[in-house]
């Protein structure tokens, strides 16, 4: 059996397969980020089709965060019978549901906001200027990630991710292009990390010892920006305040031209794997089963999460399955009538 296609545990947590669906905004929310049938089919489907942990979309922690129109919130205690409905779907087709929970900072696509961030600096030339935040307007905010997780353990999600990639506000803390404050969080790496400190401090008072997972952008791609190696050590920090998983995306904090291929992102995911001995998640243009398997058995990922694929294919992890040459759960419905889910010619 391919690594891809058995069983990983994670803090008591078992997947069926180490096949994540990444997170990604679908902006098919109703008004006030509620679920609705869209989310309800868009990820019951992958739930069928065997993906082992799916993570709907980021899900704002407040309004004037979400990263545009249209995206699932979680800033309020009505958000939690909509989505508990769906983790609930999701563990009925023997999925794991996982929690991305994040704020947009000063990428916040949301016509006449007045967005905030680290510093008044905007995201390309025509982006809006943002606000500085004041320090002690943090604290609130710290409270907001807090109240989210919350919300997502009673909603009934198995896995935590904070949402620290793309540019966007706590992505924006940890990166010196987007950070030059020179207060408690700013300044030097130390005081970059402060407000993702403290707000993994805050989720774990309400999410408990439970799978955490942080999504960091390993690379700004811009002279005195974050590099895979800057997060050796903000990584030895996760670590020790007991994140469980690094999911080792990029990009997001400059406006650059990224050269994307198969598997660019997975160097960062093996460097912070073999230097800090903390399980990472790989995820970028992975696109087949044996791709996947290489990463995994080459020691340079725990989880493999995928994207487009995923939209493409919902049956994304049969494929796989078929590119190594192996056979998965077939869900019964399917097998009436001759095999279709397994003679791909029936
Ligand atoms: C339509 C779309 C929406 C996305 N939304 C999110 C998101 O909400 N949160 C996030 O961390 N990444 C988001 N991403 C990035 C994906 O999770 C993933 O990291 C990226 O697409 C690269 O993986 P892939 O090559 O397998 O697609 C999004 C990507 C796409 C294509």
């Amino acid at each position: 059996m391919s690594l891809l296609l058995s069983p990983y545990e994670i803090k008591g947590l078992t997947l069926k397969n180490r096949v994540v669906m990444s997170p990604m905004c679908m902006h098919m929310a109703a008004d006030d980020g509620f679920v609705t049938d869209w989310h309800r089919v868009h990820y019951g489907a992958r739930a069928l089709g065997q993906a082992a942990l799916i993570f709907p979309e980021t899900l704002a922690i407040q309004a004037d965060g979400r990263i545009g129109a249209g995206d699932l919130g979680i800033w309020s205690d009505e958000h939690v019978a909509g989505l508990k409905a769906l983790t609930e779907l999701l563990h009925g087709f023997g999925a794991k549901a996982g929690a991305q929970i994040g704020h947009a900072g000063r990428n916040a696509d949301l016509p006449g906001l007045i967005h905030i961030a680290p510093s008044a600096i905007p995201f390309t030339q025509t982006s809006p200027v943002p606000r500085e935040l004041a320090a002690d307007e943090i604290p609130a905010l710290v409270k907001l990630y807090g109240d989210a997780a919350r919300r997502a353990s009673e909603a009934g999600f198995d896995v935590l991710e904070i949402h620290a990639a793309h540019g966007y506000l706590l992505s924006e803390f940890l990166s010196p292009l987007a950070n030059t404050r020179d207060d408690e969080y700013g300044g030097d790496a130390k005081r970059r990390y402060r407000f993702l400190r403290e707000v993994l401090e805050e989720v774990k008072t309400h999410w408990g010892d439970r799978p955490l997972f942080v999504r960091i952008s390993s690379s700004d791609y811009a002279e005195g920006g974050n590099t895979p190696e800057s997060f050796l050590e903000y990584g030895r920090w996760m670590k020790a305040q007991g994140v469980d998983l690094i999911d080792c995306s990029s990009g997001g904090v400059k406006m650059v031209k990224v050269e994307t291929y198969p598997g660019y992102q997975v160097p960062a995911a093996e460097l912070l794997r073999k230097e800090l001995h903390i399980a990472t998640g790989a995820v970028g243009v992975i696109q087949s089963g044996r791709q996947a398997e290489e990463i995994l058995q080459n020691g340079r990922a725990d989880l493999v999460f995928v994207g487009r694929q995923m939209l493409r294919d919902p049956f994304w992890v049969r494929t796989a399955a078929d590119d190594l040459k192996e056979i998965i759960e077939i869900p019964t419905a399917y097998t009436r009538y001759g095999s279709v889910w397994l003679d791909t010619k029936a």
